[in-house]
């Protein structure tokens, strides 16, 4: 009965670390999957962390009984806070509606989903009509999630490997030319893969485009915190949008602000018109979305919940967290000063676009778009045991000062024709 299943592909980016662990070269080093890594190379337990889970190991009182269906009190209150701010009118006005998620991943599928069944100028519409534009290039998995859950992927222009930079005409007047109420992915901050991000007068632009065309914003927040180490500044685009009244959604992760990679916590806040259980009201959109946890996981689990819970709602634990994020992301900036002396000081590197190598200084967040052709990372990958992904994307947080000497000879050699 499985004759006609075909092969799919690995996962291009879990690949990568499964040829990584499979490497027996010492110089080896990974830099495909965007996962934050200590100047030794091991995964970093936030020290916040620590003691959260030593508080929750110490506190008899927690059973394992279910969650309710939207998530864990303490988190879901906290979590929408965290990214539109506590005096954001919406949250204040009761019209931000939130549930816990299976991580990132779980909040774009339910946006997905959602959207795919109440989106009102979908209502009655084919697959191909519902069309969710993504930014080209995007995270790998954006386009197989939203195809997963009844809509219709399409670019718009993003990127310009020209310049290695935003390419801001074309995508302003992509948004102009779209159909009225267009859906449109947008990363809230530390664009991945490019770390590419528009300026606050950049996102201005945007966002007035968004409300003459009443387009839907449906932001992924993946990174909060790892653009510029600072949460509120991070979300500073999101809190934009809110203010300017444009319809939006917006996913969060802890996977990478809190090193919470493999317990799966996250969040989908779709924000309504208004309070309440008339027309429009975000407890009828509350309604729908316990409906959909409640097919697809039925109750999220706890412990992710509960040490993010607890963090969020203790302050001197939220002002501990601040510093540890402050440590990742400095830490990456200076891996970037780093790579970047030595392409241009040491290697005197060829530069694959015009501003030299400014923009591996210049990206945000956790990666940087190298500008390395497909036979460059090739290259990489085979000739120097640097696992990356084939469109030139590097995670900084694999770089430390013990492998970025062999990382940017190995950029010289592949460069060099
Ligand atoms: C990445 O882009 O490397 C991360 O978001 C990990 C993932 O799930 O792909």
């Amino acid at each position: 009965v499985w004759h006609s299943t075909p092969f799919a592909p690995p996962d291009a980016i879990f690949a990568l670390t499964a040829g990584y662990q499979q490497d027996s070269f010492d110089k080896k080093v990974n830099l495909g999957v965007g996962a934050y890594r200590d100047n030794d190379g091991k995964p970093f337990v936030l020290p916040v962390v620590r003691k959260a889970k030593q508080i929750l190991a110490s506190d008899d009182s927690l059973d394992h009984e279910y969650l309710p269906i939207a998530g864990l009190p303490s988190f879901v209150k906290a979590t929408s806070k965290l990214i539109f701010g506590a005096d954001s009118p919406a949250i204040k006005e009761n019209r931000v509606v939130t549930i816990q998620t299976i991580s990132g991943t779980g909040a774009n599928h339910y946006g997905g989903a959602f959207l795919s069944r109440f989106y009102e100028p979908w209502l009655g519409k084919s697959k191909e009509e519902k069309i969710i534009y993504l930014s080209n290039p995007t995270w790998a998995n954006h386009k197989s999630i939203f195809n997963s859950t009844g809509l219709t992927a399409a670019d718009y222009p993003y990127y310009d490997p020209k310049t290695i930079g935003l390419d801001l005409v074309a995508f302003l007047d992509f948004l102009r030319k779209a159909p009225k109420q267009s859906v449109f992915l947008l990363h809230a901050c530390a664009h991945n893969p490019t770390g590419v991000d528009p300026t606050r007068d950049q996102w201005k632009e945007i966002a007035q485009i968004f409300k003459e065309k009443e387009h839907f914003a449906f932001f992924d927040c993946a990174y909060q915190g790892f653009a510029s180490g600072d949460l509120d500044n991070d979300a500073w685009a999101v809190r934009h949008f809110v203010e300017e009244a444009i319809p939006l959604l917006v996913c969060q992760s802890f996977a990478k602000n809190a090193g919470l990679y493999g317990e799966r916590i996250g969040a989908l806040n779709i924000v309504a018109s208004h309070a309440g259980d008339s027309e429009g009201g975000a407890d009828r959109i509350r309604s729908q979305l316990l409906i959909l946890q409640r097919q697809e996981i039925s109750n999220p689990p706890t412990f992710g919940a509960r040490i993010v819970g607890l963090i969020l709602s203790d302050e001197a634990m939220f002002e501990q967290w601040k510093g540890d994020i402050k440590t990742m992301a400095h830490r990456i900036i200076d891996m970037r000063k780093q790579l970047h002396e030595l392409l241009v000081n040491k290697y005197k590197t060829p530069a694959p676009g015009p501003n030299g190598w400014e923009h591996v200084i210049n990206q945000i967040g956790m990666f940087t778009f190298t500008g390395l052709n497909p036979d460059q990372c090739k290259a990489m990958v085979e000739r120097g045991h640097i696992y990356m992904t084939s469109n030139g994307r590097i995670s900084m947080a694999g770089l430390n000062e013990h492998n970025v000497e062999w990382v940017a000879e190995c950029i010289d050699k592949a460069i060099r024709p």
